[in-house]
């Protein structure tokens, strides 16, 4: 199947590791040009590099996606090198400390806030592309009522994503921009929280593991194909679908 990504303009957030670098690895591959952006600067360099040296295009830019005037100089600087942007992905989101009421504030600048602004901000030159798409990288956390005490921000906030990203799909259908979500389940891989706690709490990594159905954690390539899918002109006939990658770990209907 041609994805038809050929010469597409992609901006993706947090790509120097994990889902967003996979998302990154696909969408160059497919033929696209892809902007992105990670706070730290000797991992943006590091897989700069490595697609460069492949050939790619790509620009990597140290930012924090949380600080706004950056965010939208990135946006902006990113759809000038480019000529345009295609598509935006979402996928950024940053392990917070704090604790009690500030750790809900915090969970709402991470989860919520900063996917808003990003979108809001790539609004105009997504409608002025002819095959405009966004896709967010919620998680299975923002359906699940019991959870890791750790995650009910990041799931509450993730759900509100979820509402938001689904308004976006029917807000801009008339400028033929689509908005899809993507909600991984447990994603292991080197340097990923699920790799920390199976180092830390290996019990709690072989629960995990026992969620899903097929009995084991996910990767980050096997969500990408399901981001890069839905962002692409081949799934111009969907919109406002939220795509579960999850092994079967919700024990329900997908209606
Ligand atoms: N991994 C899972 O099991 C899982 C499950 C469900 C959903 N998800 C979702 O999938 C998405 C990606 O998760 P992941 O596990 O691949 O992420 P990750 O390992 O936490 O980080 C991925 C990338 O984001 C960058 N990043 C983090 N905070 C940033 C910030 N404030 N500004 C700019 N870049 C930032 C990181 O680089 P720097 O640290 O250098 O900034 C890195 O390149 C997230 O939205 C997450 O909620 C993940």
């Amino acid at each position: 199947m041609d994805l038809q990504l050929s010469g597409k303009r992609a901006l993706v957030t947090g790509g120097s590791r994990g889902i967003g670098k996979a998302i990154i690895d696909l969408l160059l591959a497919e033929g696209a040009v892809v902007s992105f952006c990670a706070r730290g600067s000797s991992g943006v360099e590091e897989a700069s590099n490595a697609w460069s040296r492949q050939g790619y295009t790509v620009y990597g830019a140290a930012i924090d996606a949380m600080d706004e005037s950056a965010l939208n100089q990135w946006v902006d600087d990113s759809a000038e090198r480019m000529g345009g942007i295609d598509i935006v992905i979402s996928n950024v989101s940053t392990r917070i400390s704090s604790r009690g009421l500030q750790r809900w504030q915090d969970a709402y600048e991470v989860d919520f806030l900063q996917h808003v602004r990003l979108a809001e901000r790539s609004m105009p030159t997504l409608q002025s592309s002819t095959a405009g798409s966004l896709v967010f990288v919620a998680t299975i956390a923002s359906v699940m009522a019991n959870i890791l005490p750790v995650e009910r921000e990041y799931g509450t906030m993730k759900a509100a994503l979820i509402s938001y990203a689904s308004q976006l799909a029917h807000r801009l259908a008339e400028h033929g921009v689509r908005s899809n979500m993507v909600s991984p389940g447990p994603i292991d891989f080197p340097g990923g929280f699920w790799d920390w706690v199976k180092n830390e709490n290996p019990e709690l990594f072989k629960r995990a593991a026992m969620l899903p159905a097929l009995g084991r954690h996910g990767t980050p390539e096997e969500v990408a194909r399901a981001v890069v899918f839905l962002a692409s002109p081949a799934a111009s006939y969907i919109t406002g679908a939220n795509l579960r990658v999850e092994g079967g770990a919700l024990k329900q209907t997908n209606y």
